[in-house]
């Protein structure tokens, strides 16, 4: 594992040929890239992606799982059916699924507990809102998501999860943000990491930062002593484009 994680998430896009055209060709490039790869493709193509990254160092996520192992939940999906298709990691509280779907914090550790029970690792995502921001609640806000996402969560667990800020403003909009704001942001985490745990567990937790990045901002925003890559969302369905994201982690370490 190295220091940078580049994540791209498909959110609900694509096709099936698509989908495995994409994942073919970021696998085909990956033995030049320096940091890990992630993609996480819709539910109905992790499949037909598992195939196509068989064998090579690019990682197959999920963009969502549901914390009941099995039963009467139509339309859900268990981390041990993720598991079962090759996921590695999942997603979760991204802001669509909090601000459209409704989801809480108290959803979010419900699945945070069930993907580390299940062996994949999660990615929890905290962001704020524009007028959290503009009304100087940003810190209140991620600390509010971070203790109510990460609730129950040991220290040997900890170990295991990935954290991703990302900024409800700066998600497909073109409006990314500083790689100040991150940092500031990313600096708040680790520093509750580190109270909550102690100074080495936090180090060893990846903090991605999301929201707006492309192949020309990334490397700035990974240059950033908190910021350990990048969860991507429009520029991961080009494979150029989401491998020159990547390659940015090597100009910024
Ligand atoms: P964009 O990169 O399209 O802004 O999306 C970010 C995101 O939500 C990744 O999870």
């Amino acid at each position: 594992m190295g220091r940078y994680l580049i994540a791209g998430n498909w959110k609900m896009n694509l096709n099936q040929s698509d989908s495995r055209a994409l994942a073919a060709a970021i696998a085909a490039q990956a033995g030049d890239v320096e940091a890990d790869l992630l993609v996480c493709p819709p539910h109905v193509y992790l499949n037909q992606v598992a195939a196509e990254i068989a064998g090579t160092p690019v990682a197959l996520g999920a963009q969502n799982a549901y914390h009941e192992p099995s039963g009467a939940f139509t339309g859900e999906t268990s981390v041990a059916m993720l598991a079962d298709v090759g996921c590695q990691f999942a997603i979760l509280g991204h802001s669509e699924r909090r601000h459209v779907m409704g989801e809480t914090d108290a959803d979010v550790n419900k699945k945070l507990h069930a993907v580390l029970a299940g062996g994949l690792t999660p990615i929890v995502c905290v962001g704020e809102l524009l007028a959290e921001r503009e009304s100087g609640q940003t810190d209140a806000v991620i600390a509010k998501q971070f203790e109510g996402s990460l609730a129950g969560l040991t220290a040997e667990d900890a170990t295991k999860i990935v954290l991703a800020y990302e900024p409800v403003w700066a998600i497909g909009t073109g409006k990314v943000a500083t790689p100040d704001q991150a940092e500031q942001v990313h600096a708040g985490l680790r520093k509750l990491l580190s109270d909550r745990y102690n100074a080495e567990i936090a180090k060893s937790i990846r903090l991605l930062y999301g929201g707006s990045v492309k192949p020309d901002n990334a490397a700035e925003l990974m240059s950033q002593p908190n910021v350990d890559g990048v969860l991507v969302g429009g520029a991961s369905l080009k494979a150029a484009d989401f491998l020159a994201i990547a390659a940015g982690a090597s100009k910024a370490s």
